[in-house]
Parts: C-alpha cells; sequence; structure tokens
C-alpha cells in the first residue's frame, strides 16, 4: 500500500470516504464492485472486493460502442477505468479535483491517458470527445450543468455513459417495482438532448458492495478510531484535551463524515432508496 504519509491528509468529507478506501482498505478502485450472481455471495472479503471492482470495470467497457476512440473520463479517480480503457484502444483524457488522485495518474505513466487536475464545472477544452464517462461523479456536480456540459463537450452523435446512483428525488423509498428509465434524471437527459439508447438497473449486482463497507467500518474503522483516542487519553492526557479544545471543529468533522459514511452504507437504506443504473445516451 502506498505510505499514508506521501498522500495529503482528507479535507472534504468525500476527500475522507476516498481516502478510507484507498488508504485505509488498501483497495485500487473507488467504484461499487460488479457480481454476476449476486444471491451467490456470501462475505465479501478485501481480495473479493478487488475481483468484483476489476468485473465492474469489464462490465463498464462492455457498454462502450466500437467506433469509440476519444473518451472523457469525468471524476476518474485512481484510474483504474482510464487504463482499461486505454487498454482496450481508447485515448482517455481523465479528469479529478483531487490532487491524491493525480498521483495515481502520475504513476500510471500511460501515452493514451492525460490527466487533468480540474473539476468538471472549470474543465475547458477545445477537443470533441466520441464519448464522456460518468463513473460514480454524475452527483458531484449540479446534474443538469453535468448533462449540458457532457453534451457540449461531445462530437455529433456522441455517447455519454453514466453508472452510479439514483436517489429518489424526495428521498423516500422506491416502489418496490420502480422502473429506472422513470428517473427524472433521464427526463433531464432527455432535455439536454440526449436519446437513451441501453439503461440497466445493476442494484442487486453491486449491493455486495454496500454490504461489505458497512463491515468495514463498524469493523475496522469505528474500533480504530476508538482505539486511537483512548490512546491517547491514557498516554498524554492533557494533550489530549488541548487537541479537543483546539481542534474541536476538525475533530466535529471526523465524526460527521463518518455518521455520512454510516447512512451511505446502510445496506437496508441503500436497498429502498438508491437504485444504482448504468445509462448509455447518445447525443441526438
Ligand atoms: C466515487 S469517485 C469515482 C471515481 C471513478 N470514476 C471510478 O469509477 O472509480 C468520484 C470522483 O469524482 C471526483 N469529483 C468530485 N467532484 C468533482 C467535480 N466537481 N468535477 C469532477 N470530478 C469530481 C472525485 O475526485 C472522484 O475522482
Amino acid at each position: 500500500m502506498t505510505p499514508i504519509e506521501r498522500f495529503r491528509a482528507p479535507q472534504t468529507e468525500l476527500n475522507f470516504e476516498l481516502y478510507f478506501v484507498t488508504e485505509v482498505l488498501g483497495l485500487r478502485s473507488l467504484h461499487y464492485g460488479y457480481w454476476d450472481e449476486p444471491k451467490t455471495i456470501d462475505r465479501v472479503d478485501l481480495e473479493e472486493m478487488g475481483r468484483g471492482q476489476a468485473r465492474f470495470t469489464e462490465r463498464l467497457l462492455e457498454l462502450v460502442p466500437p467506433d469509440v476512440k476519444s473518451v472523457l473520463d469525468v471524476g476518474a479517480g485512481i484510474g483504474d477505468n482510464a487504463r482499461a480503457l486505454s487498454r482496450a484502444g481508447h485515448r482517455v483524457t481523465a479528469l479529478s479535483p483531487d490532487r491524491n488522485h493525480e498521483r495515481y495518474f502520475a504513476a500510471c505513466d500511460d501515452p493514451n491517458v492525460s490527466f487533468r487536475r480540474t473539476t468538471f464545472e472549470t474543465f475547458e477544452t477545445a477537443e470533441r470527445f466520441d464519448l464522456v464517462l460518468f463513473s460514480e461523479s454524475h452527483n458531484y456536480f449540479d446534474r443538469r450543468f453535468g448533462l449540458r456540459k457532457a453534451h457540449d463537450l461531445l462530437r455529433p452523435s456522441g455517447r455519454l455513459l453514466v453508472s452510479g446512483m439514483f436517489r429518489s428525488e424526495d428521498g423516500t423509498a422506491y416502489a418496490s417495482d420502480f422502473d429506472v428509465s422513470e428517473h427524472p434524471y433521464v427526463r433531464m437527459a432527455a432535455e439536454a438532448g440526449f436519446e437513451t439508447v441501453q439503461i440497466s438497473d445493476i442494484t442487486p449486482n453491486v449491493l455486495p458492495t454496500v454490504e461489505m463497507i458497512d463491515r468495514a467500518v463498524t469493523e475496522i474503522l469505528e474500533p480504530t478510531l476508538r482505539f486511537a483516542e483512548a490512546y491517547a487519553a491514557a498516554r498524554a492526557p492533557w494533550k489530549t484535551r488541548l487537541f479537543r479544545v483546539f481542534l474541536a471543529r476538525d475533530h466535529d468533522a471526523i465524526r460527521r463524515a463518518l455518521k455520512k459514511l454510516r447512512r451511505k452504507t446502510d445496506p437496508d437504506r441503500f436497498r429502498a432508496r438508491i437504485r444504482y443504473a448504468t445509462i448509455l445516451f447518445q447525443k441526438s
């Protein structure tokens, strides 16, 4: 695993989650895992999780039409999708605002993958792409803005491939027979000038990921934090008290991030309120 000291401390709740996944769990990918037969999966350990994530990338690449040459990978994480796209013969421009992610791309040294450290909002280029990929990134910027910008950055008839979580608009539970093609995002995409080519609800196929992360939070992260606090309090009670006074805000931020992560990875909540879908759109 890359030494933690080389990485910048997480600054935001999002960074905290991504940091936990890569630096604590040691996973080499930031997206969910995928299981063809999820019902046969019992308990996912870290190794199985890595295999599930590799399978997810394989399934995602199966959706890339054969005429696609250039890809804009928006919110590219630590580059496993970008590297797989390059191996499959595509030219990839990958972007992410996270400084830690830049290091993974620098290390990959692939002439077919270029990295830009920027948000999608501030990304500028004269290039027009065959495909724009939002792999678990479409919720990180305004959705309507994201769809319009993707439309602008595509060549005529270019494709937009979106893979990720779709929450119900009012935050309540979905009906069990909810059809993801009815989700407002699909309507919004049509308004932005996209036709739906293919749409799949893969919620059951990714669900073992949520169950595994939930266990990792309750069985690894929370006990470790409790241990660190108890150890510090026993070894250096005054320093611990001063730390709490002077860094109270950071302490609260960690607790908030942890609470958010717990909510996000609660398997029952996920099953009820989230649909995980892959959607291939074409610019009309
Ligand atoms: C959950 S990760 C998904 C990473 C990768 N696409 C994958 O499938 O493994 C979300 C990514 O979106 C990036 N991100 C966050 N805010 C963003 C923004 N405003 N514009 C572009 N990317 C953003 C994060 O830094 C991270 O790389």
